[in-house]
C-alpha cells in the first residue's frame, strides 16, 4: 500500500482508495452494507448450519469487512440461528425416525425418540476457521481499529475530489450498521497471538498515531494496543488480553462472553499473493468470499486457473460469493466446473454479483438465458494464468490479443440480435 487513503462511505463505515490500482476498495454507497449484502445475506443458512465446524476463505481481506460482518451476523442473530439449527437437525432426525419406524421394530424407534429429546446446542458452530489472505500486512493490522456506524461524519478528504468519489456520496444510507467491539477484539487478539510481528510495524503505529486519521479509528482500541506493546503479555495466554479488555470495554465484553465463545474462532492470517496461498492449501471450504479489485485492474485473481483451484478446495455443498457479474468471470467459473447464479439484493430489488456452487440445487436465482448467451460472446473470453505466476499487465495483454483474434460475435451484436429476435 503506497498511501493510506480513508474516507467515510455512505453508511458511516470507512472506505479506502488504492493509488496503485487506481480503484476504490469498497462501495462508496456503504462499505459495511456492501459486505452484508454481497457476502452474508445470500448465504444459504440451512446448508451451512448442517455443519458444526466450518471453514471460510476470505480472499482479499483488506480491512476485514467480510469476515467481520460474518462473525457479527452470527453474533447478533445467535438465538434465531440456533433455533434454525435445531429445526434442521430435528427435521433430519425426524426423517430418519420415520424411516426407522417403518423399517424396524418399536424398540429402535423409541431409542431414537429419546435421542431426539436430548437435542440441544448452545452454540451455532463448534468451530469457525477463517483463512484470510491479503498482500497488504498493514491492512490486517489496522482492521480491528476501523470505526463503523459513524452517523455524523464529514468527508473533507482530498482524495474524494481528486478521484471523483464524491459523486457516489450524495445519498446517505438510512442505516448505519456497526461491527460489535467484541468482534474487533477477537480479531485483534488473534493477530496478537498468530502474527505478533505486524503489531510492531512502525508504519502502522504512525498511521494509528496520526491526528489526521484519528476520526477513522477506535480510540479505546488504540489504548489497548499501547498496553499490549508496552507490557508485552504472553500472547498465547489469551486470558491476559481478556482481562485488559475487560477494563476497557467491559459491557460489550461481558455481553460477548455470554453469547459467543472466543475459542470457537481460528484466524489464519496469510500475507501473500492469494495464488500462492490457494496453490498449497489443503483445506476444504464451506464459504469463499472473493473480493479482489475489479477484473480489469487485478485479473490474476479472476482467471480460469484461479477458479479451477477454488473449485478443488471447496466443499461439495460450499458457496463462493463475489460482487462481480461480468461475463468473463462467469464463463471462467463455469469452465472450472461451477454452477452459477445471481445474488439478489433485497434492499435495491436487483441482482448484484455471482454465487458459484458445485450443487445446482443451491442456486436460488438462476442467471437468465440472455446472460448465458453473453458468455458465448467475446465478453465471455476469460483471463488465463497457466502457471499462477503471470503479472497483471501480461495477463491483460494476452487476453486482449485473444479477444481481437476471436471469431465470436461481440456482446453488443448479440444483444442487438436478441432484440430483433434473431437469436
Ligand atoms: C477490494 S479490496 C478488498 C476489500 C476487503 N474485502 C475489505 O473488506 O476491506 C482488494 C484487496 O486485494 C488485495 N490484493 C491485491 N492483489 C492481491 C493479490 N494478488 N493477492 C492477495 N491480495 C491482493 C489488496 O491489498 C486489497 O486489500
Amino acid at each position: 500500500m503506497s498511501e493510506f487513503q480513508p474516507y467515510f462511505t455512505n453508511d458511516g463505515s470507512v472506505g479506502l482508495y488504492s493509488q496503485d490500482f487506481d480503484d476504490i476498495y469498497h462501495s462508496a454507497s456503504g462499505a459495511l452494507t456492501e459486505a452484508y449484502e454481497k457476502f452474508i445475506y445470500p448465504i444459504n443458512w440451512e446448508v451451512l448450519l448442517n455443519h458444526d465446524d466450518i471453514k471460510i476463505l476470505d480472499i482479499c481481506y483488506g480491512i476485514g469487512y467480510n469476515t467481520k460482518s460474518f462473525l457479527n451476523f452470527i453474533f447478533e442473530n445467535k438465538k434465531k440461528l440456533i433455533n434454525l439449527k435445531k429445526n434442521i437437525k430435528n427435521k433430519n432426525l425426524n426423517n430418519s425416525i420415520y424411516y426407522e419406524a417403518i423399517h424396524t421394530n418399536n424398540n429402535n424407534t423409541k431409542k431414537l425418540y429419546v435421542y431426539n429429546d436430548t437435542i440441544h446446542t448452545d452454540n451455532i458452530f463448534n468451530k469457525i476457521s477463517v483463512t484470510a489472505i491479503d498482500k497488504d500486512e498493514i491492512l490486517f493490522e489496522l482492521s480491528p481499529f476501523i470505526k463503523t456506524g459513524v452517523k455524523n461524519f464529514k468527508n473533507n478528504s482530498d482524495i474524494l475530489h481528486k478521484h471523483d468519489i464524491n459523486k457516489y456520496l450524495n445519498h446517505r444510507n438510512k442505516k448505519f450498521p456497526k461491527i460489535n467491539d467484541f468482534i474487533n477484539f477477537q480479531i485483534l487478539t488473534k493477530i496478537a497471538q498468530n502474527c505478533p510481528k505486524i503489531l510492531k510495524n512502525p508504519l502502522i503505529l504512525s498511521i494509528l498515531a496520526d491526528k489526521e486519521y484519528s476520526k477513522y479509528f477506535k480510540s479505546d482500541f488504540k489504548g489497548l494496543l499501547k498496553y499490549i506493546l508496552t507490557n508485552r503479555p504472553n500472547h498465547n495466554k489469551l486470558s491476559i488480553l481478556h482481562n485488559i479488555y475487560y477494563r476497557y470495554l467491559s459491557y460489550s465484553y461481558k455481553r460477548g462472553l455470554k453469547r459467543y465463545k472466543i475459542q470457537d474462532f481460528d484466524f489464519n492470517i496469510k500475507i501473500d499473493d492469494a495464488r500462492n496461498v490457494i496453490k498449497e492449501d489443503k483445506n476444504l471450504y464451506n464459504l469463499i468470499f472473493l473480493d479482489a479489485f475489479t477484473p480489469s485492474k487485478c485479473p490474476c485473481l479472476w482467471t480460469y486457473e484461479f477458479f479451477k483451484r477454488l473449485y478443488e478446495i471447496m466443499e461439495q455443498d460450499g458457496m463462493l460469493f463475489t460482487y462481480s457479474s461480468s461475463s468473463q468471470v462467469r464463463s471462467a467459473m463455469i469452465e472450472a466446473g461451477f454452477e452459477i447464479g445471481n445474488i439478489y439484493n433485497n434492499r435495491l430489488n436487483k441482482f448484484q454479483g455471482t454465487v458459484a456452487v458445485k450443487n445446482k440445487a443451491l442456486i436460488n436465482h438462476p442467471i437468465s438465458e440472455a446472460d448465458f448467451g453473453l458468455l458465448k460472446t467475446r465478453a465471455g473470453i476469460f483471463y488465463r494464468d497457466e502457471n499462477f505466476t503471470a503479472q497483471n499487465e501480461a495477463i491483460i495483454a494476452v487476453h486482449k490479443t485473444e479477444v481481437e483474434n476471436s471469431d465470436r460475435i461481440s456482446s453488443s451484436q448479440y444483444l442487438k440480435a436478441r432484440r430483433k429476435n434473431e437469436l
